[in-house]
């Protein structure tokens, strides 16, 4: 381990500045003028792959952006762990908010700045550093490690989801680990135990054929913004609860330590909540805890909504047409491909009859729930032990990684959610940033977890 330990130390400088080189391809998936970026992106992983040492290094072409995918196999009898990153990030808007160009890296206070600095383009660098490490050092890998990254993941995912489908002994494996998610705090390490799926969608409400005057047609024309606005109100209430018909039923009773440990907060991540986002209190269903809110509770949040007249000044219109993007969180039990229709009924039922309304699946991803004591989880803890000096949580969050469930359902492999993205690292917002001291750390931890593994 001290040579592990010297080689990470004296690469410090060069492992950033090959963090930075990736930074800086704007590969934002789901804006289409960002394709040659996307391309970039993919080029750079791979060219990190093949200076590791991997084989089979591939840029797999898909009907959208392309995998990543490279392999080393030279550990007979040692378990195989298929290592999944994403390589695109979220748009940078608003723009005029970050202190430093969005794809410029910029070092302030111990943190790297920039777009996907953390998200996932930090988390999947030092999990390669740390497979360099591993292999300069010891001429080998501890495991056998499949390697694919997608480009896809901010957009849904849909070319990783028929690529694992179709070859899935391309991907056979042991264990999947996934470096896409945080921990609590800097001192609190944690290995996540449950995920949330998403459905995300876009509804969109007709009025009159064409924008109408206000003052010779208000009082008889539909309005499809106000009509948005009662709709919205209607599927869910002031009290956090939703009203699409047929959600809560196959909601699973979460364990008693979950509950427990929800209730007891012994974290005290509430108020470390309510101060992170500067609120004065926190929303949603109050007869749950906020840890099991966003973790296993079911959610609906509206994203935005277009339509009519917001320029300066003003104008005396009624639009013709309103849209709104809507998602809903699920826990895993919930199941994408069975909620959608459920919504996009329950959009039309609490629709004003004046209004025609149509609901559009734009994409959506299961939830996962893993268990605590698989042996690749063990040899994760034992690592993040070794490196944070004590033992870590297993906690819940409420973001989505779809690919973790398809994992485990089609590879039939135990999933690893351990990341070292911290609460206050504004993902997919502005000033999105990765703390160095996290980023190093974490090459440490992906070293020795791998070492376990492979013991
Ligand atoms: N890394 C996140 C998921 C995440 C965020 C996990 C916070 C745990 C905590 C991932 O890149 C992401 O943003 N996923 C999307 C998925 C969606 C676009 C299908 C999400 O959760 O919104
Ligand atoms: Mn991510
Ligand atoms: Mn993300």
């Amino acid at each position: 381990m001290a040579e592990l330990e010297t080689y990470i130390t004296e690469h410090e400088s060069r492992f950033l500045e090959d963090l930075k080189g990736w930074l800086r391809i704007p590969s934002i998936s789901t804006l289409p003028e960002h394709s040659a970026d996307i391309r970039r992106a993919a080029e750079y992983a791979v060219l990190q792959l093949q200076q590791i040492g991997f084989e089979h290094t591939e840029l797999i072409s898909t009907s959208g952006h392309p995998l990543v995918y490279g392999d080393w196999l030279h550990a007979p009898s040692k378990p195989t762990l298929l290592i999944y990153g994403h390589y695109d990030v979220q748009p940078v808007d608003p723009v005029e908010l970050w202190d430093s160009p969005p794809f410029e890296p910029t070092i302030r206070d111990g943190n790297i700045y920039c777009r996907g600095a953390c998200d996932d383009k930090g988390q999947t660098m030092l999990v390669f550093k740390a497979l360099e490490t591993l292999m300069n050092v010891n001429g080998a890998l501890p495991v056998n490690v499949r390697v694919l990254v997608e480009g896809e993941e901010e957009a849904g995912g849909e070319s990783i989801e028929a690529y694992v489908k179709a070859h899935p002994e391309r991907l056979q494996c042991d264990a999947a680990f996934i470096c896409d998610t945080h921990m609590p705090a800097a001192d609190i390490p944690a290995l996540i135990s449950g995920l949330r799926g998403i459905i995300y969608t876009e509804v969109e409400v007709h009025g009159a054929r064409r924008d109408l005057h206000s003052g010779s047609y208000g009082g008889v024309a539909p309005n499809p913004l106000h009509a948005l606005a009662i709709m919205i109100s209607r599927l869910k209430d002031a009290d956090g609860h939703i009203h699409v018909p047929g959600l809560y039923d196959k909601m699973r009773e979460p364990a008693q330590v979950e509950k427990d440990f929800w209730q007891q907060d012994p974290l005290h991540i509430n108020e470390a909540l309510r101060t992170e986002m500067g609120v004065k209190q926190l929303t949603g269903e109050a007869e749950y805890p906020p840890l099991q809110r966003i973790g296993a509770r079911p959610t609906l949040e509206v994203h935005g909504i277009a339509g009519g007249f917001t320029g300066e000044g003003a104008k005396t219109v009624i639009p013709a047409v309103a849209k709104a993007k809507i998602s809903l969180r699920l826990p895993p039990e919930l199941k994408a491909k069975d909620v959608f229709p459920l919504f996009e009924h329950a959009v039309k039922e609490v629709a004003p009859p004046d209004v025609t309304v149509t609901v559009r699946n734009i994409h959506g991803g299961d939830g996962v729930l893993v268990s605590p004591d698989s042996p690749p989880m063990q040899a994760a803890a034992a690592a993040l032990k070794e490196v944070y000096g004590k033992d870590p949580i297993f906690t819940r969050e409420g973001g989505s990684i779809p690919i973790a469930a398809l994992f485990a359902e089609i590879l039939h492999a135990p999933v690893v959610l351990m990341g070292f993205g911290l609460p206050d690292d504004n993902l997919h917002a502005p000033n999105e940033k990765y703390s160095l001291d996290q980023f190093f750390k974490g090459i440490r931890t992906v070293v020795r977890f791998l070492s376990n593994l492979g013991q």
